[in-house]
């Protein structure tokens, strides 16, 4: 496979995937399709947009014709899928803009995919359509665990079991979808056309569903940049409810390096779980980084937590995600690499050390500068 359309390269996840790609396979044209919402950031990838095996493009995945260009000029062999609305409360506020992207541009981008690989001899010989989703499509787990073991839980262990009282205790790849909020929907109907263009055209395609991701360049509307920022300029830390609810947390360059293992070695019409073994309630996650951002700033334990501000809950909020990643374990090999202290750690300095990246999008300077770019195109 010579050249692959990354879409939503620009964003959290996909800056990673593309930076990962074009600097591991120096052979591979990456082509980054991005329409520059107001998540896409191409300061993202700064260190690498000068390569020569890679290009970038601003286009709407759910612009059929602009779809349909891109593959054919590009000729494209394989395609990572990630440019999506992500952020659930933005969901609750604008369910259509998530079903125009999610459902209609996956879909646009699918037979633009099908009609180009169909016309080729070939065909779909060496293609791959890979679609990125969430953890999210399966709905929500009970909070208690079996075991009486408060969050974050220890599970390792007992991962992938099924509890007759309690029901299911992760996310396996069986898992029922059962979404509830308009962002897993539109997730979830984007997953079941993927499969349904493998099922009735045969595409060659593969869906991987994976719990939070955390780590350098997210875009602060989400938990852990947001508080840095907030606790950094003494503003208050809004927490759902009780901050009772769990995640379960991965380190943004595992999910990458989980794609790249996926890509090129994962089974075709495939669905693999990706997640850390890490869960998390927000209350607990929020005092771990009140303590790291305190501790690298110079400011005596607990100086922050005053910031805390319990605010009403998020309407249908699911109570806990949990995913069993055994699967991908097991078949790929892949495992997390980072332990969640060391990720958290290297995190925060991050956005500490990058105080310039985040003024820039809290300013709104980023998307003035791509309008003014792409004034007129
Ligand atoms: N962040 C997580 O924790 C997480 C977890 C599991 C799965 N995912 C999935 O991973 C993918 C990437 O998530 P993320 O957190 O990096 O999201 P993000 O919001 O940071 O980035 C999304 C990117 O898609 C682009 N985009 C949006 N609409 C577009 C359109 N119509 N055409 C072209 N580009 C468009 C945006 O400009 C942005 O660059 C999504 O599909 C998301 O559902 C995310």
């Amino acid at each position: 496979m010579r050249n692959i359309l990354i879409t939503g390269g620009a964003g959290f996840i996909g800056s990673h995937v593309v930076r990962l790609f074009v600097n591991k396979y120096p052979d591979y044209h990456i082509v980054n399709l991005d329409k520059l919402t107001y998540a896409g950031n191409l300061a993202n990838l700064k260190d690498i947009e000068t390569r020569p095996n890679y290009t970038f493009v601003r286009a709407d995945i759910a612009d059929l014709d602009e779809m349909r260009r891109v593959i054919r000029e590009y000729e494209i062999d394989g395609i990572i899928h990630l440019a999506a609305e992500s952020h659930v409360d933005r969901s609750i506020k604008d369910p259509f803009t998530f079903a125009r992207t999610n459902v209609m541009g996956t879909l646009a981008l699918l037979q633009a995919a099908k009609e180009y690989w169909e016309s080729l001899p070939e065909r779909y010989e060496g293609k791959r359509f890979y679609h990125i989703s969430t953890d999210e499509v399966y709905g929500a787990l009970e909070l208690t665990h079996p075991e009486g073991v408060d969050a974050p839980f220890s599970t390792k262990a007992s991962s992938g079991q099924k509890h007759e009282a309690y029901g299911e205790l992760f996310f396996t790849e069986e898992t029922k979808y059962n979404p509830h909020s308009p962002y897993s929907a539109s997730k979830a109907s984007s997953d079941h056309f993927v499969r349904a263009y493998h099922d009735t055209y045969g595409m060659p395609t593969i869906v991987t569903n994976c719990s939070n991701n955390y780590g350098p360049y997210q875009f602060p509307e989400k938990l852990i940049p947001l508080f840095i920022n907030n606790i950094r300029h003494r503003k208050p830390l809004p927490v759902y409810g009780k901050g009772e609810n769990v995640r379960d947390w991965l380190y943004v360059e595992d999910h990458a390096r989980a794609i790249d293992t996926i890509f090129h070695e994962g089974r075709v019409a495939d669905t693999y779980n990706i997640g850390g073994f890490n869960e998390w309630k927000n209350i607990d996650i929020i005092r771990v980084i009140i303590r790291t951002v305190d501790r690298l700033l110079g400011n005596p334990e607990g100086y922050s937590d005053e910031l805390i501000t319990f605010v009403t809950d998020r309407l249908g909020h699911d109570m806990r995600y949990a995913i069993d990643s055994r699967k991908l374990q097991r078949e790929l090999g892949w495992e997390p690499s980072l332990q969640f202290e060391e990720g958290i750690e290297k995190t925060v300095r991050w956005y500490l050390d990058n105080q310039e990246w985040m003024d820039n999008i809290t300013s709104g300077d980023y998307e003035r500068y791509y309008e003014e770019m792409y004034k007129g195109r």
